[in-house]
């Protein structure tokens, strides 16, 4: 779907700049003064069409959350999903990715999730994987001390690479599990993918990572 051969649904994304954020530069370093609390903000890199991030708002009503995704088209889809729930705790971003850091301020995010995001399986195009460590650097710009980043894929050749990367960005990966329907982790959320991989059989390989900057270091070692 085209958004510009779609004008109902633009119209309806401009309608509803309460949840979509079509310039969310303007709002670096000012998310607390946009959700209008204190709250701690969840961020999901390529939502796709917001089963996760909707769910999680649902469910999380003491949490921020923000989906992004560059296709207006996905955008357009979580949309309706989150105008199904009234949430208010929620903002969808259709943004690219590889400018992030021009959305959020230092300390500003507590958690980062990437949710099967593209493999750019060719060997050249490893610098545009999100879990690159060029891009793991990026995050750390934003992100709180001891805040998490979780990651979760299909693609075992993917997840092997995203430890090394993890590894070389200094972040620490707290919990590594290779097939996640074996946990029955009642907190995990599935996603689009995930529920489509799993319903195939698929096994599901998650980590999770903390962000430990030089202070809380110190402070473990006090
Ligand atoms: C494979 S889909 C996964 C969607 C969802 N996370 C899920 O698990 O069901 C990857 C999504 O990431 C988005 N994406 C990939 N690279 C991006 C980038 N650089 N900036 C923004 N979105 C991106 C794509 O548009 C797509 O919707």
């Amino acid at each position: 779907m085209r958004l510009r051969k779609k004008p109902k649904a633009l119209e309806t994304l401009k309608q509803n700049q309460n949840l979509i954020i079509f310039k969310p530069e303007e709002k670096k370093g000012n998310w607390k003064e946009y959700f209008g609390n204190d709250r701690p903000l969840y961020v999901e890199l390529g939502t796709g069409k917001g089963k996760f991030i909707v769910e999680n708002a649902h469910r999380y009503p003491n949490k921020n959350f923000i989906g992004i995704d560059s296709k207006f088209e996905v955008i357009y889809m979580a949309l309706k999903r989150a105008l199904d729930r009234k949430i208010d705790n929620l903002a969808l971003l259709p943004f690219n990715i590889e400018s992030i850091e021009e959305i959020f301020d230092k300390n500003e995010v507590d958690c980062l999730f990437i949710n099967f995001c593209d493999p750019w399986p060719k060997s050249k195009h490893a610098k545009r994987r999100l879990i690159n460590v060029r891009f793991l650097e990026k995050y750390k710009l934003f992100l709180k001390d001891d805040a998490q980043i979780i990651f979760k894929t299909d693609n075992r050749p993917l997840f092997d690479y995203s430890i090394e990367e993890f590894k070389a960005a200094n972040l620490d990966i707290t919990d590594i599990t290779y097939d996640l329907a074996s946990e029955n982790d009642p907190e995990n959320v599935p996603t689009e993918y995930e529920t489509k991989f799993m319903e195939r059989g698929v096994k599901i390989n998650r980590l999770k990572a903390v962000y430990r900057t030089q202070d809380s270091e110190l402070r473990t070692q006090d």
